[in-house]
């Protein structure tokens, strides 16, 4: 496994790559979703990347970006096991060296769901992706379902900007209770993860709600949400079943709906999803 600090390092190691190249773009701290990304773009490329950069630009002011977990030590040494090819980790002055003022902006579903807590998060993700795609040069780029939000927006830019690479999109991995893997799960007290798995149990009683035929939107977002109220901890956010392209609310699920949620559980906001029809 080679490793590029600097993006000189990075692009000089991509140039010797004849074949076609996976890439997983991560903020570290990995769990079994991110090496499930990676064994897929091992799987489907000779080369998988993998960057690791907490990227300060898709946090606001208030959010966890000091606090983000990260253990470099242990990341790479997984990444190693898993045959990952490069791991590109540079630092917030490579990224954004002084004077850095260019951003990349998907209008319209940015502001919706996430975009509506977290206004300047997208400008942040959309930004950063952007870069390292110019640097790694990817062919085919691997995220994970439980961002969903951020898989369309990237899917949405790369077709906006007529971008040369293929977004895969691989299913969310989940605890054996349901609670869907993320590297902000270890912000959970033990009582706040005993609760936690209620955003998943909400979202199988919408998919079998949706089964047992209720297409009313309204019906089922009222269930979910009485559903996490019972968790004294929980503190909704939002609970959406929405279009799967324009992110717009439905009244009735017609076809395929987005069903997702933010749910704060004390300090930690989790978010989840699936996809209905
Ligand atoms: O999903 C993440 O970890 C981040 O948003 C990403 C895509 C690596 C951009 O910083």
């Amino acid at each position: 496994m080679q490793i590029a600090r600097s993006i000189p390092e990075m692009k000089a190691l991509r140039s010797k790559c004849v074949e076609s190249v996976g890439f997983v773009p991560t903020m570290g701290y990995l769990h079994e979703g991110h090496i499930e990304l990676v064994r897929v773009a091992r799987r489907d490329n000779p080369v998988a990347v993998v960057s690791i950069f907490v990227n300060p630009t898709q946090f606001a002011p208030n959010e966890d970006y000091k606090a983000y977990p990260r253990d470099l030590d242990r990341d790479l040494s997984v990444l190693d096991k898993v045959k990952t090819g490069i791991v590109f980790i540079p630092d917030s002055d490579e990224m954004y060296a002084g004077g850095y003022n260019t951003w990349v902006d998907v209008q319209g579903i940015t502001g919706k769901l996430e975009g509506k807590s977290r206004p300047t998060h997208f400008r942040g993700v959309t930004t950063i992706c952007n870069k390292l795609f110019n640097i790694v040069q990817p062919d085919k780029a691997y995220f994970g379902q439980k961002d969903a939000q951020q898989a369309l927006v990237i899917q949405k830019m790369v077709a906006d900007l007529n971008m040369n690479l293929e977004v895969i999109v691989c299913p969310t991995i989940r605890e054996k209770d349901g609670l869907a893997m993320s590297s902000r799960n270890t912000y959970l007290t033990d009582s706040e993860r005993l609760s936690a798995p209620v955003l998943y149990r909400s979202l199988c009683m919408a998919r079998d709600m949706f089964a047992k035929g209720e297409r009313d939107a309204g019906i089922i977002r009222k269930a979910m949400a009485d559903l996490i109220s019972q968790e004294p901890a929980a503190k909704i956010d939002y609970v959406s079943i929405a279009d799967m392209q324009t992110l717009d609310e439905v009244d009735t699920i017609k076809s395929k709906a987005l069903v997702s949620l933010a749910v704060r559980l004390g300090k930690p906001r989790l978010i989840d999803n699936i996809v209905l029809g």
